[in-house]
């Protein structure tokens, strides 16, 4: 099993289906789960905002008997006030684990270092792990086999973009991503998630152009042009990215009744249009449902284990 929670790509394919099979699990039977947690504490760092996030890590640490505590972004000030190290070394007294939503990936990386007790990551610069598993899982609840379905992304090549490729290498699935020159994917992510792609049937494209990428695509997923700490570039990725929106006329290009997926927030009018959010085609809001059930699985499994271990 795994210690923390910090990218797909340092799951096995195994432990990625453990996961799975636990959240269908809690998603069908959730009340066999409520005194899991009895009595844990599970400590949330926030240096970005949310929604999504917050209130399903919270909201599930409660339906599993535990408890959760908000850290907002002015409380403990990361790297500023105190070293990610010595902010791991005074929770690991307190409480069972720890989320954490950061900039730089190495926070959560030297936190994770510092701790004892389990640390999950809820988005960093790089990386969304926990969105990737909530998305595949909606994936396989619409599509069913995620081994021989086509997932593109359209749009920058951001944390979430990073977390599907790593979660289709795990999976076998094939992706194809479209971005803007300048906007694609981390080339070290690529490489990485090729390598774990050897061992499943996962294929790749990188691409600059829509409507290639979502050619044949059983799902088209976008973000939002312009990530949490990147709003000094808002007015120059607005210029960019428009060839990007996803919308009625590429959607037609991707197989008929594709998904439509978004982490979200969404930018109605910028990276998807109403028409494609709002149509029988969008899962959205089945993703954000998922975030919960994904995320008790991962919980349970890290934080009983940790138990186990002492
Ligand atoms: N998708 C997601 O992580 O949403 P929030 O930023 O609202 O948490
Ligand atoms: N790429 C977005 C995802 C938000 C859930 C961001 O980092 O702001």
């Amino acid at each position: 099993m795994f210690h923390d929670f910090l990218s797909i790509h340092d799951l096995t394919p195994y432990q990625f289906s453990q996961i799975m099979d636990l959240t269908r699990e809690i998603k069908e039977k959730p009340r066999r789960f409520r005194d899991r947690l009895k009595n844990k504490i599970l400590a949330m760092i926030f240096e970005k905002p949310s929604l999504r996030t917050r209130m399903t890590f919270e909201t599930g640490m409660l339906q599993l008997g535990g408890e959760a505590i908000y850290l907002a972004p002015s409380d403990i000030q990361m790297g500023t006030r105190e070293t990610p190290y010595d902010v791991g070394k005074n929770l690991e007294r307190w409480v069972d684990a720890v989320m954490i939503r950061t900039f730089a990936h190495q926070i959560a990386v030297d936190l994770a270092q510092a701790c004892a007790i389990p640390v999950i990551n809820a988005l960093t610069d790089i990386l969304h792990p926990c969105q990737a598993m909530a998305d595949f899982f909606t994936v396989k609840e619409k599509i069913g086999d995620l081994a021989h379905m086509k997932l593109a992304y359209v749009g920058d090549g951001s944390n979430v973009c990073h977390s599907l490729l790593f979660a289709a290498a795990k999976t076998g699935a094939e992706i194809s991503v479209a971005t803007p020159a300048g906007y694609e994917p981390d080339p070290d992510i690529v490489k990485k998630a090729v390598l774990d792609g050897q061992e499943t049937e996962f294929k790749v494209l990188i691409t600059s152009d829509p409507s290639e990428a979502v050619q044949d695509a059983d799902a088209v997923y976008t973000d939002a042009w312009t990530s949490m700490g990147q709003e000094s570039e808002k007015a120059k990725r607005a210029d960019i990215f428009p060839p990007y929106q996803v919308n009625a006329e590429l959607m037609a290009k991707a197989k008929q009744r594709a998904l439509f997926m978004h982490c979200l927030p969404a930018h109605r009018g910028e990276e998807v249009t109403d028409e494609v959010i709002d149509s029988v085609q969008s899962v959205v809001f089945d993703q954000a449902e998922n975030r919960l059930h994904v995320q008790k699985a991962i919980m349970l499994l890290l934080i009983e284990q940790k138990n186990k271990n002492g």
